[in-house]
């Protein structure tokens, strides 16, 4: 795809820029310039641009605004020590959004097209990419745009990117969470689209979040919707559990919950580090009984927003329960670590799974 870059004429003045990268927080600050492509089914894929980041104008019957085909994703470019940019395993971004496009019924945009818009775009942005802790946030996305009423596929789609510099995205920051496990509301059911990052999951999960808020809780975790007994994730989040063998255990990916690169890649990380990994099915009371004898020690949510994010309580409509005694364990410290390290190119053996960008 070429790519036509169109350069903003007053981009944010270098001060402002460094000012706001300082504390960027997360999904407020975006960069100057957004990646768009289009899909007809005459042309396919096509007019790829850079240009200003500038609103939309679409249709009031705009497909996308009554029947919620849209998918997104989410990665980050991070800066190395030697101050070089890197995305961290993209193609596995590439390829959930291709598999996300199918279940949505849309077009897939070919994974070395969706790399290369984030690429042109993190070479046009570059100086906001943060250093530390902080980095930039890629979200690409793609929502369907026919002026149609009726409930079928959209026959036209647009393909963003935006990007954003980030900081904390739990806004607990380090202090370990407080999860409430909702018992009212399910995120996704079998044969559904639990497994894809469609918008439609996060509106689903919204309700749920604000049981949690309303029960001084940060986040809501799901169970399943068959049962009301095995864990899945977070809204916005995987999940793990550390048993007092050493062993991580997650739920396992039967296409209710979102396949995550961060679980992926701490499957990986763990596993070499000589920690054995389960994804096996984990029922609600079991959580609750493992913390009270002390099987379980440590728990954490994972993603790429997320990072490692320590659980250190529970709620429920049944009550409540500390994991320990509340404070991040050492083996989520050691997990998080080692991610920080292969995100920011510090692992020789895990330099594969940087993208630099030139
Ligand atoms: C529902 C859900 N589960 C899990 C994750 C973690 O996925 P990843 O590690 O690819 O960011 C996310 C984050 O995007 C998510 O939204």
């Amino acid at each position: 795809m070429n790519f036509v870059i169109t350069r903003h004429s007053s981009p944010t003045p270098e001060g402002a820029r460094r000012k706001l990268l300082v504390e960027p927080g997360f999904g407020r600050i975006y960069t100057d310039h957004m990646v768009t492509m289009r899909w007809t089914p005459e042309a396919g894929w096509h007019d790829g641009q850079i240009t200003p980041r500038a609103p939309f104008s679409i249709h009031p019957a705009s497909h996308v605004l009554h029947y919620a085909q849209e998918i997104f994703e989410g990665l980050k470019a991070y800066r190395t020590d030697s101050g070089a940019i890197a995305l961290f395993r993209p193609e596995m971004n590439a390829a959930r959004f291709a598999r996300s496009a199918e279940r949505l019924a849309m077009p897939p945009l070919p994974p070395p097209v969706f790399i290369e818009a984030l690429e042109r775009l993190v070479q046009v942005d570059r100086e906001w990419v943060p250093e530390g802790e902080s980095s930039l946030y890629l979200n690409p996305f793609m929502f369907g745009n026919d002026p149609y009423l009726g409930a079928r596929a959209s026959l036209n789609y647009i393909f963003c990117v935006l990007a954003l510099p980030v900081g904390h995205y739990f806004k607990a920051g380090a202090r370990p969470l407080k999860v409430w496990v909702t018992e009212t509301y399910a995120r996704a059911a079998p044969g559904g689209t639990g497994a894809a990052k469609c918008g439609g999951n996060y509106a689903a999960a919204l309700a749920a979040s604000n049981e949690a808020v309303a029960h001084g809780c940060d986040h809501a975790v799901f169970l399943d919707a068959v049962e009301h007994r095995w864990v899945e994730e977070l809204a916005g989040a995987n999940i793990f559990f550390v048993m007092n063998d050493g062993t991580l255990l997650t739920p396992p990916l039967d296409g209710t919950i979102l396949p995550g690169i961060t679980r992926a890649t701490i499957i990986e990380l763990a596993s070499a580090a000589g920690l054995p990994v389960r994804e096996s099915r984990y029922a609600f009371n079991q959580w609750r009984s493992d913390a009270g004898s002390g099987r379980l020690r440590e728990v954490f949510a994972c993603g790429t927003g997320a990072t490692v994010a320590s659980i250190g309580e529970v709620a429920s409509a049944s009550g409540s329960f500390r994991i320990a005694d509340g404070d991040p364990g050492p083996i989520t410290a050691r997990i998080k670590k080692a991610l920080f390290d292969a995100q920011r190119g510090r692992t020789a053996e895990r330099l594969e799974w940087l993208r630099f960008v030139a």
